[in-house]
């Protein structure tokens, strides 16, 4: 690895990012789970499904990718001749770690009868051994497509899995996987919460467990959550997933009071990603700048990836990241 040339004291970080994406004919994507300063440059913020019709869609040369690695693999998956980066590659994900290769693959083999409904949080390799890929979003709609009688397996994220089987009467087998992220809310602390805020909604990822979904009023996508706020007619929201999502509420709705959901010790900090917080503006800059961490895929397992990205994005079309898993469901 060749030493990185430093920043040189005083840089406008703004202004050279902006320079930097002009001169390399670049885009900038972000998740919604980015830290406010990287959502507030990005070209588009969005969530996993909208990030991954703009990768594939995009004319830009480079795409600058601020989100975390499955975001940026995914990028790459559909957009190869494209240069994309992404500014810290140890930006990882608890799901993907959860779901090693090799344990999918002997998985899969185990049940030759089932197809595999495989999340996007996962390695590219785990997208090779999937049939149809979901996010958050596409779920419902593409589940909806698959005949009831038809086996399947879920992974990695059990929470979503498992809601999708209790909302849609299904029996999929789940693969045991979790967010560190989701799975630190506390119940007792968001009973409180809601005891302290009379009326107020709780809006939640599904990547929750069902003790925080069975207390929801709006189960979704971040970009679902978003739409609830828009929606909603109350003038408080509680909001049970990663908390950087408040602030494009807090933009698009300034009179509303928005209330990240605590986890154990009362507090909201540890359900911030630590993945997702790896990217700084100083990393951008560097990543533009280097055009560096860079992803790259092996071509034949990139083409394997892409037929189950493909076969999402087909099945997925109409889903437009908006009521997407709609109204609670009870948990077990
Ligand atoms: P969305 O598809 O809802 O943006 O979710 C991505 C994610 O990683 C949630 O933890
Ligand atoms: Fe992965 Fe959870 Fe972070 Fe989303 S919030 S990237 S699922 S660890």
């Amino acid at each position: 690895m060749t030493a990185q040339t430093p920043i040189p004291p005083g840089t406008d970080l703004l202004a050279e990012i902006d320079r930097l994406r002009k001169e390399r004919n670049a885009v900038i994507l972000a998740h919604y789970y980015q830290k406010p300063e990287i959502q507030d440059l990005a070209d588009f913020v969005g969530d996993s499904l909208e990030l991954s019709r703009k990768a594939a869609a995009t004319d830009a040369d480079v795409i600058a990718f601020c989100g975390v690695k499955f975001m940026a693999d995914t990028a790459k998956i559909l957009s190869p001749e494209k240069i994309v980066v992404l500014p810290d590659l140890n930006a990882g994900c608890s799901l993907e770690d959860a779901c090693p290769p090799d344990k999918f693959r002997a998985f899969r083999e185990a049940h030759p009868d089932h197809i595999a409904l495989t999340y996007i949080n996962c390695s590219t390799e785990v997208k090779a051994l999937s049939d149809v890929i979901v996010t958050s979003s596409s779920a419902e709609t593409i589940l909806a497509k698959i005949p009831p009688e038809q086996k399947i397996i879920f992974g990695p994220d059990r929470h979503l899995g498992g809601y999708l089987n209790r909302k849609f009467g299904r029996d999929m087998l789940l693969w045991p996987g979790v967010c560190i992220v989701h799975e630190a809310f506390s119940e007792t602390e968001l009973m409180k919460l809601k005891a302290q805020n009379p009326g107020a909604p709780v809006a939640a990822h599904p990547e929750c467990p069902p003790s925080i979904i069975d207390h929801a009023d709006f189960v979704g996508s971040t970009s679902g959550i978003l739409n609830y706020a828009k929606e909603m007619d109350g003038d408080t929201l509680i909001v049970a997933t990663e908390p950087h999502i408040i602030h494009q509420m807090e933009k698009a709705l300034p009179g509303k009071t928005f209330i990240g959901a605590p986890g154990a010790d009362g507090n909201c900090n540890c359900n911030i990603c630590p993945y997702m917080a790896l990217n700084t503006l100083e990393k951008l800059y560097i990543a533009l700048r280097d055009l560096e961490p860079r992803i790259e895929i092996e071509e034949s397992l990139r083409l394997k990836a892409k037929q189950s990205l493909d076969a999402m994005l087909e099945m997925a079309s109409g889903t437009v990241g908006k009521g997407d898993l709609g109204a609670k469901v009870s948990g077990d």
